[in-house]
């Protein structure tokens, strides 16, 4: 049964190969999306080291000079997408968007490197890709986080790759409707309309992209110039884990100064961390740059924060607080607390469980010594492919399969998962 599974996984991601990327899925997502690509090169790396790397390569290849990673790729033209091209206009020899995604290529190459079955062809491999990956932690640092504190802001929901996160309502409420060119969605073309954005968070999504065009996609100008600039933990401890893995891997193939420069913004970061930490509900949560304060909501990028290195006391309250939500639900992890009034179960990361997700709380939660709540976030992951097969997302109590079908990133976690429980 279980190769059974890796065997489908294989087949989900062969289908969704593109020779050099990966789409995300066929027609809901047709071009190469920043975090989704790391991720799932942790996925080709069990069967096709290679290809794994590949996966890496072509995503650093379209880097800005700036040292930013962007969020798409649009390698080939196709109008079943929007926003295309043609609204980001970032003026690029191939076309991408202008904004970003999680840091997590940094994780997933010393992951790779680490595992590596070929040493010499990792080393290589790795080697190249070192200084751009440390070029695009530098560029968070400088550009989104200008005033030093040790936290990076997002400017869009999109960056975030939690897009109508619960998170985001207060503040995205500031960023406006009006003067937006009118357009058309094609998301719910390609999936239920109930299980997406709704049509004013998509307003308010275009207008910061109009708003972020029109100032030429200056990274000097965006950060101060967005309504929306949110201090996500999830985010944040994607990019710390991220700058400490990259550390590691620097030293191994004698890079000593990205290593010490990386540990360096993981300490920091490490640091200015807790002051997210929000007592009442025994997790982190987001702070609104903009507006100055802390935003009081029981999602999943404050459990995520467990990726990287906190304190063993804080992993203890994140693994108990996970504990909790499993008498509300019955999958593990949702992506906004069952309890809370704005929670839906269905619409996106509004509630829906996330295997991406699940997979780094798991890890982190792994290495802070807390097994058994970790087994039961991947438990929890495989029950639901046997029950609604390879799903973008899933409902968290039903278990209903959401969004699009046979996903990448998705049967990449799941390779990555069953191997790991045999090794
Ligand atoms: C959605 C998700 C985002 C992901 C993308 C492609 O926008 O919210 O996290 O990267 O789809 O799968």
């Amino acid at each position: 049964m279980r190769q059974d599974l890796i065997d489908q996984a294989r087949d989900v991601m062969r289908k969704n190969d593109r020779g050099t990327y990966t789409v995300p899925t066929h027609g809901l997502y047709p071009f190469q999306w920043n975090w989704d690509s790391a991720l799932s090169a942790i996925g080709f790396a069990r069967f096709d080291e290679d290809r794994a790397w590949t996966e890496i390569e072509t995503l650093f290849a379209h880097q800005w000079d700036d040292g930013m990673v962007p969020h798409i790729i649009f390698h080939k033209p196709d109008d079943g997408y929007f926003p295309g091209p043609e609204v980001w206009q970032t003026n690029r020899p191939v076309p991408t968007t202008g904004i970003t995604q999680p840091a997590v290529a940094g994780f997933a190459a010393r992951r790779i490197y680490d595992r590596a079955v070929d040493p010499v062809l990792a080393a290589d491999r790795a080697r190249a890709l070192l200084p751009r990956i440390h070029a695009w932690h530098e560029w968070f640092y400088r550009y989104r986080d200008p005033h030093g504190t040790g936290l990076v802001a997002i400017i869009h929901p999109w960056e975030s790759g939690r897009d109508n996160s619960v998170d985001w309502d207060d503040a995205f409420a500031r960023v406006p409707t009006e003067g937006v060119a009118p357009f058309q969605r094609r998301d719910t073309a390609h999936a239920d309309p109930a299980h997406r954005p709704t049509d004013e968070q998509y307003k308010r999504y275009i207008w910061l992209v109009e708003h972020f065009r029109n100032l030429g996609w200056d990274n000097t100008k965006l950060h101060d110039a967005s309504p929306f600039r949110m201090v996500d933990p999830g985010f944040n401890a994607i990019l710390i884990r991220s700058c400490a893995d990259l550390a590691v891997l620097a030293d191994n193939l004698g890079e000593s100064e990205i290593a010490r420069q990386s540990r360096a913004f993981a300490e920091r970061g490490a640091k200015a961390f807790e002051s997210l930490w929000n007592g009442p509900l025994g997790q982190y949560v987001c702070l609104d740059r903009a507006a100055s304060k802390l935003v009081d909501s029981p999602s999943i990028g404050g459990l995520l924060a467990a990726f990287c290195a906190i304190p063993r006391d804080r992993a203890a309250a994140i693994a108990a607080r996970i504990g909790t939500l499993a008498e509300s639900a019955r999958f593990m992890v949702p992506s906004h607390d069952p309890e809370a009034a704005e929670y839906d179960g269905k619409r996106y990361w509004r509630g829906p469980v996330w295997l991406i997700v699940n997979y780094m709380i798991a890890d982190g939660l792994m290495a802070a010594g807390q097994e058994a709540i970790a087994q039961r976030i991947e438990t929890d992951s495989i029950r639901l492919i046997e029950e609604s097969g390879f799903a973008e997302y899933y409902d968290p109590i039903t278990a209903e399969p959401c969004g699009g079908s046979n996903f990448t990133w998705t049967a990449a976690m799941v390779i990555e998962i069953l191997s790991a429980e045999r090794t």
